[in-house]
């Protein structure tokens, strides 16, 4: 991809979940302008948390879904309820990634900050979570968020996730939820995962991705690529692309058919302990 089209691909992705964000933050009965908006492109990335479907309004629904609810029953119980509006993912990277009490989570793409919140509450007063995102309207309503929910060990911080604006070795985990499929530089993305874990550390992700015989023109013909479908890596570029800057045991687990030949998926890996 050259670099204008990435930069003007990354601004397509940040406009639309911006908009997102603030139908989150200034809320309007019935179908949003931001809703109309979002809709435009006529895929869908995330699902909201609780309900199935595209369309009736919230941020989730605006930019579509992935169908089925992410989050087991009570499990989203006592966050605010922007946060959950606001989730916009295709799977659960709490459950997949088994935080621990005391451990260190980053999530790459922490939007309204719900798996972060909800990594906050795992791993405990001994433990950290931190959320990277590019956009400062999701920025906005994550840290709201977390104020509303009294959160104190969490961050969010401002950053692409091709260049994370943590040190080397500073988690123990990374989860994130639908959004590798959102950049640009992929093979960046990966080598940033590996470079903030701790060795030993691991990775516990939900993305989109595509069968290895989907062509990348076969899965732009599927869907938008800010709706999370043209710029899914297929199964074996995923597990490639891990291995080759360094991770190790790396599994992509198919978990629900989005659209023929593209699922949501569980991605997990472990960065060698030496
Ligand atoms: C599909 S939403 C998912 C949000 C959240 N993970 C969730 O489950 O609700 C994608 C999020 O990733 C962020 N994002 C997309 N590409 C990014 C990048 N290259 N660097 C940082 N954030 C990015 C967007 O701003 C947005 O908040």
């Amino acid at each position: 991809m050259s670099n204008d089209t990435g930069t003007d691909l990354r601004e397509e992705v940040r406009s639309k979940y911006a908009a997102a964000a603030r139908a989150v933050l200034e809320p309007k009965p019935g179908v949003t302008a931001q809703a109309v908006e979002l809709s435009g492109t006529g895929s869908c990335c995330g699902s909201s948390a609780t309900s199935s479907g595209c369309g009736t309004g919230s941020a989730a629904e605006a930019v579509g879904g992935f169908s089925e609810s992410l989050y087991r029953d009570g499990e989203t119980d006592g966050l605010p309820e922007e946060a959950v509006l606001a989730s916009l993912g295709c799977g659960n990277p709490i459950a997949v990634a088994d935080l621990h009490e005391g451990e260190r989570v980053l999530d790459l793409g922490s939007g309204g900050g719900i798996d972060v919140l909800l990594s906050a509450r795992r791993v405990g007063a001994s433990g950290f979570a931190y959320g990277v995102d590019m956009t400062d309207d999701m920025l906005t309503l994550a840290r709201a968020n977390a104020a509303k929910a009294g959160a104190a060990n969490v961050e969010f911080r401002k950053g692409v996730i091709e260049d994370l604006p943590l040190p080397d070795g500073a988690v123990d985990v990374v989860i994130s939820n639908c959004v590798i499929n959102l950049s640009t530089d992929k093979p960046a993305v990966l080598a940033e995962m590996f470079r903030v874990l701790v060795p030993g550390g691991r990775i516990g992700i939900t993305d989109v991705v595509a069968e290895d015989h989907l062509t990348p023109g076969d899965r732009a013909a599927a869907g938008s690529y800010v709706g999370c479908i043209a710029g899914a890596l297929s199964r074996a570029e995923y597990l490639d692309g891990l291995a080759a800057v360094g991770f190790a045991d790396a599994s992509v687990i198919f978990t629900s058919e989005a659209t023929p030949g593209m699922h949501s998926a569980i991605v997990r890996a472990v960065k060698p302990s030496r």
